[in-house]
């Protein structure tokens, strides 16, 4: 999982230096594909329930899942959210950023820090002993100070063996604790913060998920282990 993790955060940072206006969300896709490819790791979204591509491209008000396209430009002044998972040696990872391209909006920058930062105040509860959905409210509060929307329909997740394993990480308010935290799990923490509502609706693709108010949305994502102590980020470079 540790170096599952190590190579998806070359893959995220070279995606992320390669980001310039012009290109294509397919081009991204390309990019990604080759990088995961030469670690001789394999995309784990390519064909995931169907998903035709390996990396997701998400521009502006789409949260996530947004199918690369090599009609769809990135325009300066564009936000993009890219999620990225791949499995070494049967162990899976994933990760996702949003970056800016070219010069943006203050609004659009801050969107963009809060959600990074709703990541960071999450996982300050994610330790041994800790409950689940301590993650989740801590999230949920500090997006909530900024009149931020947080996204229900779609939450974090279990990872391991596979891509998707339990529990559920939710982002926003639970009224349960949640299961207790034991050293050795590993999560994807994920929130998707909305500058606008809340709620999301689906493209006719049947996988983008788009804000219902057309506003826009973020995403910041780590794959994590629960120790006694602070997490470890695996998706991040150290
Ligand atoms: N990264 C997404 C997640 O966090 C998974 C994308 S699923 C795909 O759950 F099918 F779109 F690839
Ligand atoms: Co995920």
């Amino acid at each position: 999982m540790r170096e599952s993790g190590r190579l998806l955060a070359i893959v995220h940072d070279e995606l992320g230096k390669a980001i310039r206006p012009g290109m294509t969300t397919k081009d991204i896709d390309r990019l990604g594909e080759e990088i995961i490819r030469s670690f001789g790791c394999t995309p784990n979204f390519l064909n995931y329930n169907g998903y035709p591509a390996s990396i997701c491209v998400s521009v502006n008000d789409e949260v996530v899942h947004g199918i690369p396209s090599k009609k769809r430009h990135l325009d300066a002044g564009d936000i993009v959210s890219l999620d990225a998972g791949l499995i070494y040696k049967g162990y899976h990872s994933d990760a996702a950023r949003t970056h800016a391209v070219g010069e943006i909006s203050k609004e659009a920058q801050k969107l963009i820090d809060v959600t990074r930062e709703c990541f960071f105040e999450g996982i300050k509860f994610a330790k041994a002993g800790n409950h689940l959905h301590d993650i989740s409210n801590a999230i949920a509060a500090y997006a909530e100070k900024y009149g931020y929307g947080v996204v229900e329909e779609l939450v974090g997740h279990g990872i391991g063996t596979h891509l998707h394993e339990e529990p559920e990480v939710p982002n926003f308010y639970q009224h349960t604790k949640g299961i207790r935290l034991k050293p050795g799990m590993t999560l994807a923490v994920e929130p998707m913060i909305n500058m606008g509502t809340k709620d999301v609706e689906w493209m006719d693709d049947d996988w983008t998920v788009v804000t219902a108010d057309g506003a826009l949305s973020a995403h910041y994502e780590n794959t994590i282990l629960i120790t006694e102590g602070e997490p470890e980020i695996f998706t991040m470079k150290r």
